[in-house]
């Protein structure tokens, strides 16, 4: 049941303050996370072995992935992802008490459900399962299981479910984290963050329009290219992912640091360039790299967290996104890029549910 939306993805995209809400419904408190409601009983002895974690994934699901190794390993746990159709074809060392933590919204993909079988007879000690789908194959294979709650998502484009999983993923570095000294306050800390984020889902889905009046730009183009670093790297390429999906116009993400060693050579004014620029420690490294682009007469589409100084000029348009603490942040700047590809699939007249080529759960290899 559409209501009054258009498109079930723009319903998906507006559902995500109270998908995130559910996701988080008596799972945390005032200032802690309830790591047996959210993980069950069987966590709690588990998570005490667990020495290194293992990602596996596939599409934006990998994505979700990529942002929960950098807060993983920034918490001191070793931490890789991978995406599932390259891990399940090779033999990587395992190490001790490893974890292996498969994230799906269908919980029914082919490469990731195969992805978790080998990890299990290379000798994985532990396999968790993030999923969006309570009854799915991916839940009945792992040793826990982790319900995003996003509720079904019937749109190609996946949208609540990649943010719901990166909320799940925050549980998860919790539990993890503080079994390797996270303090209370530094829980406390996080668990406020994730209190305040569906308001603040719910503000930036205020700047619906504003990023509409963007996409006429966008709909004759042929290429674009989108910039990031650190966590806003991976949301970089979901929101390149996002826009080749449903638009069909070609868009190549890359870690910004990358642009002289090759991507510098396609801007020209043709070629409009996305970068995700929130207020953290790489910013002024960002900035740079925006200049770059700049001086070589490409078209800036910068978004930044409302209140950092960049200024718009004849080349830089700059979007202010509503300011969220560092671990949302990636939350925040998702959604952005989501309203924006969407606006731009609607200006084209395309199937937005149904983009040419592609299903909803990619259950063969
Ligand atoms: O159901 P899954 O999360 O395992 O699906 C993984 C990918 O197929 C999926 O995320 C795909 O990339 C989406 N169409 C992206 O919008």
């Amino acid at each position: 049941d559409l209501a009054h939306y258009s498109h079930y993805m723009q319903k998906e995209i507006f559902e995500q303050g109270s998908a995130v809400a559910n996701t988080l419904e008596e799972r945390i408190t005032n200032n802690c996370m309830l790591e047996i409601e959210t993980f069950g009983e069987e966590a709690v002895e588990i998570f005490n072995q667990v020495e290194a974690v293992r990602i596996l994934a596939c599409g934006t699901s990998y994505y979700a992935g990529m942002v929960a190794r950098i807060w993983l390993e920034s918490m001191g746990i070793p931490c890789e992802a991978e995406i599932a159709s390259e891990f399940r074809y090779r033999n990587p060392v395992v190490p001790d008490n490893a974890l292996v933590v498969a994230i799906s919204q269908s919980g029914e993909t082919a490469d990731t459900l195969a992805a978790l079988n080998q990890a299990s007879k290379l000798g994985y000690k532990y396999s968790l399962a993030i999923c969006n789908s309570p009854f799915s194959q991916m839940t009945r294979v792992t040793d826990l299981v982790l319900h995003t709650r996003a509720g079904p998502e019937i749109s190609v484009a996946s949208t609540k479910a990649f943010t719901t999983q990166l909320v799940s993923l925050l549980l998860l570095m919790i539990a993890l984290a503080k079994r390797r000294g996270m303090t209370v306050d530094e829980e406390a800390e996080i668990v406020s963050e994730l209190r305040a984020l569906p308001s603040r889902i719910e503000a930036l889905l205020q700047m619906d329009k504003d990023i509409a009046e963007l996409s006429d730009y966008f709909a004759d183009k042929e290429h674009t290219l989108f910039l990031g670093r650190g966590t806003h790297y991976p949301i970089a390429l979901e929101g390149a992912l996002k826009l080749k999906e449903i638009s069909y116009i070609h868009a190549d993400a890359y870690p910004a640091g990358e642009l002289k060693h090759g991507p510098l050579a396609l801007i020209d004014a043709k070629t409009p360039t996305i970068a995700v620029a929130p207020n953290n420690h790489l910013l002024a490294k960002l900035k740079a790299n925006i200049q770059e682009v700049r001086a070589r007469g490409g078209k800036l589409f910068v978004f930044s967290d409302s209140g950092t100084p960049i200024k718009s000029d004849e080349l830089i348009e700059v979007i202010e996104v509503v300011k969220s603490g560092p671990f949302t942040s990636p939350i925040i700047h998702t959604i952005a890029l989501q309203l924006l590809a969407y606006h731009v699939a609607v200006t084209k007249g395309n199937d937005v549910d149904n983009p040419r080529n592609l299903a909803k759960s990619v259950t063969v290899e």
